[in-house]
């Protein structure tokens, strides 16, 4: 049985491809976005196998800055990208989404590799606050998802069995490490996405709406 439902935030939570793009006038506005999104990834792995640590606020302003300059844009260019990360906007289907779980009066949570600056500015920007009742932050382990420890802090916190919680995100390998880690899984792939093999487990059901989770919990 399902007692809190517990979501990724970037990219599951924020959209990072929202209207904010529009704004930033460069030919090579997604080429920038992508570049910055797989290095920050590829840091916050780095980091967790080389054993060392750096918040995920600074990671992303390195990852932006190494866009930047491949794509020899202008560092003027810095804020409007980190308005993305810093200022983040919802998927439509959030608010309706965490309405009906709160009606169902299951515990509603966020665990990401954002620090909780960056994450409370998400929920205070998005009017969320009423509606999340856990912040759970990689930070406050020095670690980055998808190591285990970054997900025991969930069980720890709500004093519960792994296959308790309904964890959700977007990003694959999130949802292979929540998986393996012994949570309920649901991938929201909403863009009909090629399923990765290591997403693969019967812990995972796939969904293409946050609507849908109220049907599975
Ligand atoms: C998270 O919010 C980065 O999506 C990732 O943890």
């Amino acid at each position: 049985m399902v007692k809190a439902v517990i979501f990724d935030a970037f990219g599951t939570l924020f959209n990072l491809d929202n209207s904010l793009l529009s704004n930033i006038d460069h030919p090579k506005v997604n080429d920038i976005l992508d570049y910055t999104r797989q290095k920050q990834l590829s840091y916050t792995w780095l980091h967790s196998l080389m054993d060392t640590y750096i918040p995920f606020d600074e990671i992303t302003q390195t990852a932006l800055t190494d866009a930047l300059s491949k794509h020899e844009a202008p560092s003027s260019l810095m804020e409007s990208f980190a308005s993305l990360y810093f200022k983040p906007v919802i998927f439509d289907d959030v608010l309706a989404s965490l309405e009906t779980l709160q009606s169902r009066s299951l515990q509603i949570g966020i665990l990401s590799n954002g620090t909780h600056k960056m994450l409370q500015a998400g929920i205070v920007h998005n009017q969320m606050s009423s509606l999340i009742q856990h912040v759970f932050s990689a930070d406050d382990v020095s670690i980055f998802k998808p190591s285990p420890k970054v997900y025991q802090m969930v069980v720890t916190a709500l004093d519960v069995n792994p296959d308790e919680i309904l964890f959700v995100s977007s990003n694959q390998w999130d949802v292979a490490g929540a998986s393996a880690f012994g949570f309920q899984v649901a991938w929201v792939n909403r863009s009909n996405g090629f399923r990765e093999s290591i997403t693969q487990s019967e812990r995972v059901t796939v969904i293409q709406s946050l609507l849908e989770i109220a049907a599975i919990v």
